[in-house]
């Protein structure tokens, strides 16, 4: 029922984004993203699965693999990074920063991995985690500076301990958040 729905906006979407053409043009997404552990990665895939569920085509880079043309013709960009240090990696940060890639105007939505601060034995460290912020928010600044156009709230997804595995209902959720982008990219 909620993916039919997605579908239906999706297809008014794709009728937005075409106004004028008369041509159907499906959207092309790519995710750039790091990953230290397998656990970012993991939710990539769940976000990929959820693109392809309603049609849209999308693209996975891994930061180290991205170049000036990988760019081209996207219709958005999903950044994902695993919170270390409560930053991006610094793999993800200096992509953000290279000036050879073009993000003026492009449509971006980011997200992060994180550690679940329940499942962190030390009290000082779960205060510390808890007070200090998360990687999303860097990404979307990084993001915002280099004048590109974040559409959605970030998403944070949780691991558990510091290395993961990714807790319980975590790729599911991933799955789902792909289509809510999808729904607010007409926004
Ligand atoms: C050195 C180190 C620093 C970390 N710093 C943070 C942090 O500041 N905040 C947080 O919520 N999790 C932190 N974590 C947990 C990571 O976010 C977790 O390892 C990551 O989400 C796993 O993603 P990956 O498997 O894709 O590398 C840290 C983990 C390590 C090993």
């Amino acid at each position: 029922m909620m993916v039919k729905k997605t579908i239906t906006r999706y297809a008014m979407s794709i009728d937005n984004m075409n106004k004028g053409t008369g041509k159907i043009k499906s959207l092309n997404i790519l995710i750039i993203y790091d990953s230290i552990f397998g656990n970012t990665k993991k939710v990539v895939q769940a976000l990929q699965d959820g693109f392809k569920e309603i049609h849209a085509n999308c693209q996975i880079l891994h930061a180290s693999e991205v170049d000036i043309k990988a760019l081209d013709n996207t219709d958005l960009l999903v950044f994902g990074s695993p919170t270390r240090a409560f930053h991006p990696t610094p793999l993800l940060s200096s992509l953000i920063k290279n000036k050879t890639l073009v993000f003026a105007g492009k449509k971006v939505a980011v997200f992060d991995t994180r550690a679940d601060i329940s499942t962190i034995k030390s009290k000082f460290f779960r205060s510390f985690l808890n007070n200090m912020g998360y990687a999303d928010a860097c990404l979307r600044r990084k993001l915002a500076k280099r004048n590109a156009i974040v559409i959605n709230e970030t998403q944070g997804f949780y691991v558990t301990g510091s290395e993961g595995p990714l807790r319980e209902g975590e790729l599911e959720r991933a799955f789902l958040w792909a289509q809510t982008l999808i729904t607010n990219l007409s926004k």
